[in-house]
Order: C-alpha cells, then sequence, then structure tokens
C-alpha cells in the first residue's frame, strides 16, 4: 500500500492507523534515507499509544525502551554493525516475543532481524511531501 502525506498532521494520521493494527511481538523496519521522517513516524505510532516521553532519534544510545500499550524498542542501527549488535546482546533483545521493535537503518543488522517483520519505505518527495509504503 503507497500513500502520499502532504504535512506532519497527515503522517500523523497515517501513524495513528497503523498503530491500530499493531500487536505485541511485532517488528517494524523503517526504511528511508537522512530525514525521510522515520523517526517522526515512530513518534506518531508511540504517542498515539500512551507514550508520553518525547521520541526522539537513539542514534546516541542505539536502543531506547519507552512504555505505552506495549514495551516499545525504539533502535536506531546508523552507527554500528552485526557484530557490535552481538556485543551488546541485540541478538538477544531482539528475540524478546512480548515487546514491540521499531528499527531505522535495520540493513547495518540484518541477520539480527527477525524473519517476520513489517516494512516501511519512506520517500523524500519535497520539504512537506513524503510518500510512505507499507508492506
Ligand atoms: N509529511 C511529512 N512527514 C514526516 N516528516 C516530515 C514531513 N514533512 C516534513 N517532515 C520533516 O522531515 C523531518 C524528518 O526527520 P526524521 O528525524 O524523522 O528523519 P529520519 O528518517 O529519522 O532521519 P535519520 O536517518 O537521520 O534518523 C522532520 O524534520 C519532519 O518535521
Ligand atoms: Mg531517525
Amino acid at each position: 500500500m503507497k500513500l502520499i502525506t502532504h504535512s506532519l498532521e497527515e503522517t500523523k494520521k497515517l501513524a495513528e492507523n497503523f498503530a491500530k493494527s499493531l500487536k505485541k511481538g511485532d517488528c517494524v523496519l523503517l526504511n528511508g534515507d537522512l530525514g525521510a521522517g522515520k523517526t517522526t513516524f515512530t513518534q506518531f505510532v508511540f504517542h498515539s499509544l500512551g507514550v508520553k516521553e518525547v521520541v526522539n532519534s537513539p542514534t546516541f544510545s542505539i536502543l531506547k525502551t519507552y512504555q505505552g500499550k506495549f514495551v516499545f524498542n525504539h533502535i536506531d542501527a546508523y552507527r554500528i554493525t552485526t557484530e557490535e549488535a552481538i556485543e551488546v546482546g541485540f541478538d538477544e533483545i531482539l528475540s524478546k516475543k512480548n515487546e514491540v521493535f521499531f528499527i531505522e537503518w535495520s540493513e547495518n543488522i540484518a541477520p539480527l532481524i527477525p524473519k517476520k517483520h513489517i516494512n516501511i519505505n519512506i520517500k523524500f518527495i519535497d520539504d512537506k511531501t513524503r510518500e510512505f509504503e507499507i508492506k
């Protein structure tokens, strides 16, 4: 399914709709260039499911965990390799079946990604416009 959003407000609505279908154990891969909107979409989903904190880029900590309707793990793998991720125990973290995962730059830790996952591809169209493909 491909959808265009023309504003943050429209991306928020899309995220809220997507959030309704989210289940415990889901792993969501957010794919797209720097500044595409991966963190923005994640923040809107988490907030609509009860997370009160600001959800910002976890680039420096790699993983941030939030409590809401589910336990939400937000991973930004931009700066790490699979080997480093294994060293800090990500293989174990990612095997948890009762939490939810949102992962940016998952290609960097591809061998650790659960086989069953949802892909969200985000394309920058212009300043305010993005194309979302959910599969
Ligand atoms: N329609 C839109 N949907 C989502 N974000 C939008 C939209 N229009 C403008 N933006 C802006 O695009 C930027 C997206 O930044 P964001 O940090 O979410 O990107 P990212 O994909 O997580 O990047 P990175 O790879 O650096 O982590 C934000 O500043 C946001 O306000
Ligand atoms: Mg980001």
